[in-house]
């Protein structure tokens, strides 16, 4: 089992982004629609720069969607109330399981995002996840977002080995199929029971949790 590493998405499967948090004082008509278009629409533009070969920031798709919410739902957003929004991605909680989860599991872990570098440090830091991860990378090393091949890449070529031999753990169905899709085997830690995406391959297994995975672990990891 040594030579295979378990490579984390870390917005949605590590935190839990339906948690991020709305500073006091900013009254939303629908907090969870707000979240819901941010989130959707951050994820859109980072697909979209990549498609268009236009080498964006994942930070700045963030702000962009952002101001496209903000025009969406009719809200006039002031630049302070902004920044403040734009800090509680780095602020995002941790899933109360994934601590407790990572600890059982023994094989080499690292964590692959679509987050810049300095605000994925930042976000695992904050999240006291460091310490349970040999390496963090991110998409910004080669100018595309997930679930772009060459994103996928990375953590094979890093470490020497064969993309077989790197296994993505994700709550985000899209980046499942993105990873299988490169070469890799994925997992599908699927929380709130949603449907697999109708594209593309076969996962290795579907868990409800980081516990899960860690109780599983066994089974599947050596095959
Ligand atoms: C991540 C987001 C996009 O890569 O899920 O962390």
């Amino acid at each position: 089992m040594a030579d295979r590493i378990l490579v984390f998405d870390l917005m949605g499967t590590l935190l839990d982004v339906g948690k991020l948090e709305i500073p006091p004082g900013i009254c939303l008509p629908d907090e969870t629609l707000f979240k819901d278009v941010w989130r959707r629409k951050q994820l859109e533009y980072s697909w979209l720069s990549t498609i268009m070969e236009s080498r964006s920031s994942f930070w700045e798709m963030t702000l962009k969607a952002l101001d496209y919410v903000a025009d969406a739902l009719s809200l006039t957003i002031s630049p302070t109330d902004r920044k403040r929004l734009m800090q509680s991605w780095l602020n995002v909680p941790v899933f109360p399981e994934v601590p407790v989860g990572l600890k059982r599991i023994k094989i080499r872990r690292a964590i692959l995002t679509n987050a810049d570098i300095a605000m994925a440090r930042e976000m695992v830091n904050n999240a006291s996840l460091h310490t349970f991860f040999d390496k963090l990378f991110s998409a910004e090393e080669v100018g595309k977002f997930k679930p772009a091949k060459e994103v996928y890449s990375i953590v094979a070529e890093h470490y020497g080995i064969s993309m077989e031999q790197t296994i993505l753990v994700s709550s985000n169905a899209w980046d499942v199929q993105g990873a299988i899709m490169a070469g890799m085997k994925a997992v599908y830690v699927n929380r709130s029971g949603i449907p697999q995406e109708k594209i593309s391959g076969t996962i290795a297994q579907e868990l409800s949790s980081i516990k899960e995975l860690a109780d599983n672990i066994g089974t599947w990891a050596t095959g």
